[in-house]
């Protein structure tokens, strides 16, 4: 079975810096998912720290936080069947040297410290974290 769901996907300060806003766009909306909401920002620490919540005891999570502050993210959700699991597909592996060819991360990094773009890997990470990152008046119906 199949559901149409809602992810929250971010480009993160590499992905912007580097240029790649709109190959990344490109990417979801080929595969036909639907773009529900998107910003600009530089997040806060408190967003951050929040966003990698489940990291937090990690030693690399100090570092996690002040690289995503480090500069502008695009934050966003894309809509579709499936749109949790498929967007993480589109994505590819967290280490971009295990990243399928084809996959976002596959194609366009080399560091997983440095790999791009996020995106929600569950149903329940991805409400979370869009309640997080959006407020209700900024996603389209
Ligand atoms: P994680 O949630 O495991 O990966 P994903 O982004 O694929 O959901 O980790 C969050 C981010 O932390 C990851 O995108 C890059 C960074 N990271 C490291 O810097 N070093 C690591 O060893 C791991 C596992 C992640
Ligand atoms: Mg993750």
């Amino acid at each position: 079975m199949s559901n149409t769901e809602r992810t929250f996907i971010a480009i993160k300060p590499d992905g912007v810096q580097r240029g790649l806003i709109s190959e990344i766009i490109d990417r979801f909306e080929r595969k036909g998912y639907k773009l529900a909401a998107m910003k600009i920002l530089t997040p806060s620490k408190e967003i951050a720290e929040k966003h990698y919540a489940e990291h937090a005891d990690k030693p690399m999570f100090a570092g996690l936080v002040e690289f995503v502050t480090s500069g502008p993210m695009v934050a966003m959700i894309w809509e579709g069947r499936d749109a949790v699991r498929g967007g993480r597909r589109l994505i590819g592996s967290t280490n971009p040297a295990e990243s399928p060819l084809g996959s976002i991360r596959g194609d366009l990094c080399v560091d997983t410290k440095r790999n791009v773009v996020h995106g929600s890997d569950s149903v329940e990470s991805a409400a979370r974290e869009i309640a997080l990152w959006f407020a209700p008046w900024e996603i389209v119906e």
